[in-house]
């Protein structure tokens, strides 16, 4: 499997558990707050480029999940294409943004705008996509942006700033970090000239704060792109690994589905978890603990036997029997 596949394999599998939760991870719960956050990254988004922009534009925005930014965009440009990687995302897109015509959404590989011919758009924007991008792909979008952006158009983007961090290829969530010279020395490569940044959130740009992560940076095609000869990353083989960070989010979700007695959805969420790792012990004892105290003995009994088959190792499973959580789950189970 190469990065491609995997970002494309990783990103359906998430939009499957909730595609709101890991598009917005802090204004999923209904459809009216997902909704509002977008319309406030729209405004900020616009704060940035209406003095510069026009309704006649033609706009894309590169990994759009559920079309979330799209939607509160639309009545300010004559037409938005948005691309995402996840076949998923831009399945549930096309219900998210029913009855708007000017906009379109695409499954593309992930690592090229292909599907579009050069010079196609004034203004090429992706908020909280690239940070979560192996650095080669993120480069890659940076040179084709300058190809599919118009002369003189606009890339409006976020991307962490500060040390640079790095994490492995396959690694398909963490933020990876930009230093302030390596984007500079990027953009330039890329023939986009930098013209200026702005803070995301209202509350930060009033006070001109900058936190890392929350920049919109803007750069204005100038010149022509020098792509990178380097491709061996595109075919080199992944791991099948998945990153602290994946893993944290699942359980995360699981844990608040719990509090708030979402228990059918706290399952679903361990059973997805599950299937993509079924070597890790927490799932399983967590879908236990939770079929248990639903009153399904049988279904709790028959995941401790699959467990035992996917971790035949029965030192292991005997500490954990022994362990303060299943102790109690025994005695709920005995009654
Ligand atoms: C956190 S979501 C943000 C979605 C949208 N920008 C928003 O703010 O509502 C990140 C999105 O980027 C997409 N994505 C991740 N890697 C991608 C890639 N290499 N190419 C295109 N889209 C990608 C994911 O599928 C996901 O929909």
């Amino acid at each position: 499997m190469n990065i491609a596949q995997k970002m494309k394999r990783e990103w359906n599998q998430r939009a499957q558990h909730h595609a709101q939760y890991w598009v917005a991870t802090e204004n999923f719960h209904d459809d009216k707050e997902f909704s509002k956050s977008g319309e406030e990254t729209a405004q900020a988004l616009l704060s940035c480029i209406q003095p510069l922009a026009d309704a006649s534009w033609t706009v894309l925005e590169i990994g759009c999940g559920v079309g979330r930014i799209l939607k509160p965009l639309c009545s300010h440009f004559k037409r938005l294409v948005g691309i995402d990687v996840s076949g998923e995302m831009i399945h549930q897109s096309k219900n998210w943004l029913k009855g708007l015509n000017n906009v379109e959404t695409i499954e593309t590989s992930g690592v090229d705008l292909k599907s579009f011919p050069d010079e196609t758009f004034n203004l090429v924007y992706s908020f909280v996509a690239f940070q979560h991008m192996p650095r080669p792909v993120f480069l890659r979008y940076l040179e084709e942006s300058n190809r599919v952006l118009k002369h003189q158009g606009y890339l409006l983007f976020q991307i962490p700033i500060g040390t640079i961090r790095d994490t492995a290829i396959e690694d398909t969530v963490t933020m990876r970090q930009y230093s302030t010279n390596e984007l500079a020395d990027e953009l330039e490569r890329c023939g986009l000239e930098s013209t200026d940044h702005y803070p995301v959130d209202s509350e930060l740009r009033h006070h001109r704060e900058e936190v890392p992560g929350r920049i919109f940076h803007l750069a204005k095609k100038t010149g022509t792109v020098l792509y990178s000869n380097n491709t061996d990353w595109l075919e080199s083989e992944c791991g099948e690994t998945f990153s602290l960070l994946n893993t944290r989010m699942y359980l995360w979700f699981a844990e608040q589905c719990l509090q708030k007695g979402q228990d059918d959805e706290a399952l679903r969420t361990y059973l997805a978890l599950r299937a993509q790792d079924p070597r890790s012990l927490e799932k399983w004892i967590r879908t236990v603990e939770i079929l248990v105290q639903q009153g399904k003995h049988e279904e709790a009994q028959d995941t401790l036997e699959k467990l035992t088959i996917a971790i035949p190792i029965y030192e292991t499973l005997t500490a954990l029997l022994e362990s303060k959580n299943c102790v109690r789950l025994e005695r709920m189970s005995n009654g």
